[in-house]
């Protein structure tokens, strides 16, 4: 894995063709180092921004152990307009390189999101969902004056209000037991073997997201072969989560103690690649097959009978695809809805032709055209 200063360090298989700045981890501030990005080039980004917890002093335990909290200097700022100005001066660099549909997800607590949130609009961003992220093994709140503060917040925005963005619905569907994927995730916090440890045994950042919520992320929102963007890396869980699911990414560090870690992290695992990563797509993705190519693959002949499923309507197909019935003529989903009295009809599932002694859905014609050129 390379470093760049604006450093490199990359581990995928790396073509020539491919820009020298894949999958390596770029040293330096984000804004600069995004600076040296070819615009419109990333599909998706994951963010993971300073919160701004402002903590006042040390937090103990009620045995007064020291909480490992997260005061490190990066998370500091002087006032809320400084932060105001820092989100503004990321997300615009963030913006410039994202590909016209490419998605962005930002994750934050009540800290800072809010504020993350109206800059995003303000900038044009479109919000898609916001996402909570439901810790199932949170801090407790030790000083017991507040609420267990149980969650995170991603917000999902895209550059426009047209961005077409990748939302693989039927993968997370299927990912979900056939129930629709929610906006709100139960998931555990990064513990155990997961959390990288230095050698005296204490953590290596204090705020490493867990694999788990990446993998929900990356799935949703970008393909096998697609680059993924984190301009705050971290311990590297966005390229290690996109590596293992055969997804390039591009991250930003400024810490050298964490590009080491997330470097060693990435280097040891495998780039994913074959089938295991194909993922289930719906009729939406499927190539549109107008009627007529039924009739000029020789499917169905000019003067065919078709009939609703009960057999109360028939039509007749036309050369050129539309269909007659009675005083009606039109398209196959036209004249489906004429003869029932509705304003619509998906046409091929209402009309019926009868192939030997069975009689079934044109829709049926339409899967084997595609089934032959899947084939
Ligand atoms: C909340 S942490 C991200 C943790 C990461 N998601 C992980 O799982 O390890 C934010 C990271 O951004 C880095 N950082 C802060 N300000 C930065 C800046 N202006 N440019 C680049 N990195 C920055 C910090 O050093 C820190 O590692």
């Amino acid at each position: 894995m390379r470093v760049l200063r604006t450093g490199v360090s990359s581990v995928a298989p790396h073509p020539h063709s491919e820009p020298a700045w894949l999958d390596t981890i770029m040293k330096g501030d984000c804004v600069a180092a995004l600076n040296k990005l070819p615009s419109k080039s990333v599909d998706m980004v994951f963010a993971d921004p300073p919160y701004n917890l402002q903590l006042g002093g040390d937090l103990h335990r009620p045995d007064q152990s020291k909480v490992d909290a997260c005061d490190d200097h990066w998370d500091q700022f002087e006032s809320f307009e400084a932060y105001d100005a820092f989100t503004r001066a990321w997300l615009l660099s963030v913006r410039r390189v994202m590909k016209d549909d490419a998605s962005l997800y930002v994750i934050g607590s009540y800290h800072n999101i809010f504020r993350v949130g109206a800059i995003l609009q303000d900038l044009g961003f479109w919000i898609m969902n916001d996402i909570v992220w439901l810790k199932s093994n949170p801090m407790p709140n030790f000083r017991g004056k507040r609420f267990t503060n149980a969650h995170e917040t991603i917000i999902w925005a895209v550059k426009s209000k047209d961005a077409k963005p990748t939302f693989n619905y039927d993968a997370l569907k299927t990912f979900n037991d056939d129930l629709q994927m929610r906006s709100d995730w139960h998931l555990p916090l990064c513990t155990g073997s997961e959390r990288l440890k230095d050698d005296n045994g204490d953590k290596v950042h204090p705020t490493q997201k867990p694999e788990s919520l990446l993998y929900r992320v990356l799935t949703a929102s970008s393909n096998p072969g697609d680059v993924v963007l984190d301009p705050f890396f971290g311990t590297g869980t966005t390229g290690a989560v996109a590596k293992k699911l055969g997804r390039h990414f591009v991250g930003v560090e400024r810490e050298q103690t964490y590009i080491d870690a997330a470097t060693a992290r990435i280097e040891a695992i495998e780039f994913g690649q074959g089938a295991g990563l194909e993922m289930q797509k719906g009729k939406r993705a499927e190539p549109r097959i107008p009627f007529g190519n039924l009739l000029e693959s020789g499917m169905i002949e000019p003067g065919t009978e078709l009939t609703s499923a009960n057999g109360k309507h028939l039509a007749i197909v036309r050369a050129d695809g539309s269909l007659k019935s009675g005083s009606f003529t039109g398209s196959i989903h036209k004249v489906g809805a004429m003869v029932q009295g509705q304003t619509s009809c998906n046409g091929w599932t209402y009309w019926h032709i009868k192939r030997g002694r069975k009689t079934s859905p044109i829709d049926d014609l339409r899967q084997e055209i595609r089934s032959r050129l899947r084939a």
